[in-house]
């Protein structure tokens, strides 16, 4: 162990550890799901929100989510959908998209259907393991099957190069609370280099929707941004009847110039 590993404080270091172990023994036993019909898919769902589901089911193709969701996934791709169909405009089909932080890619199949387009998802936890013994990876790769062109990439934002069209960023870690709530060490607080990182990803014309949860989360991305010299619109409060989630959320918007 390194000096600098022995001077953290314990839980820092307790989480460091564990981090360290689960990117070592990241075997993941086999992912496997029962294809549920898109009926049964949406039979799990409140009857309140059911309007707002078969409205979108009726205009999107949702081909593939049979396979790709179990209840949880489905929910959080039909709020995923609803967000962008509500705030994000139209969609640019050529060009790939970028999920940051997809924790098990279990929304993916919602971005795909927005944009009809291949999507991949980032996660730098990839190798977090569940009950069952099945890891995010695991799931991701699971998910990705069923959506053409998608794909699960396990590690961290700066080490992509690719150009994207959009790219979606749902709760990036801006304080060390959260980060520690998700069990991850405090060394990968570092906000604003991923924010310059992921705006050397877009290609020319590409935009950059952020969502964040509370109002302090909202103004310091909103310094982020500054600080980085990108203009970004601040979208306001997102909502969506389809929102499992309990507290507030805002977005911002960013478009990459041609120039
Ligand atoms: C607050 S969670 C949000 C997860 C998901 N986007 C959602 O809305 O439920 C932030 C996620 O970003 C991931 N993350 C943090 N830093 C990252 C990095 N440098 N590269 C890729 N993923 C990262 C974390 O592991 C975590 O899964």
């Amino acid at each position: 162990m390194r000096r600098s590993e022995v001077s953290l404080k314990p839980c820092e270091q307790a989480r460091w550890l564990a981090w360290r172990l689960r990117n070592i023994l990241c075997w993941s036993l086999p992912v496997w799901r029962q294809p549920r019909a898109l009926a049964s898919l949406l039979n799990t769902l409140p009857s309140t929100v059911r309007p707002v589901a078969d409205a979108l089911a009726a205009r999107y193709d949702l081909k593939g989510w049979e396979r790709a969701c179990d209840a949880q996934g489905f929910r959080e791709s039909l709020y995923v959908l609803d967000v962008l169909d509500r705030y994000a405009g139209s969609p640019d089909a050529m060009r790939p998209g970028l999920d940051i932080g997809c924790k098990n890619g279990c929304y993916l199949p919602g971005l795909q259907a927005w944009s009809g387009g291949p999507w991949d998802g980032v996660e730098l936890d990839a190798h977090r393991r569940y009950w069952t013994l099945t890891t995010r990876r695991a799931h991701g790769e699971w998910v990705v099957h069923a959506l053409p062109g998608c794909r699960y990439l396990a590690g961290n934002l700066l080490d992509l190069h690719d150009g994207y069209g959009f790219i979606t960023w749902f709760l990036p870690f801006l304080h060390a609370a959260p980060l520690r709530e998700w069990g991850l060490p405090v060394r990968f607080l570092m906000p604003r280099r991923l924010l310059d990182h992921a705006w050397t990803l877009l290609a020319p014309g590409g935009r950059l929707l952020v969502i964040n949860q509370g109002e302090s989360e909202v103004e310091r991305q909103a310094e982020l941004f500054e600080q980085a010299g990108i203009v970004a619109r601040a979208l306001g409060r997102i909502e969506s009847p389809l929102s499992p989630f309990q507290r507030r959320r805002y977005g911002f918007m960013a478009c990459r110039p041609y120039t």
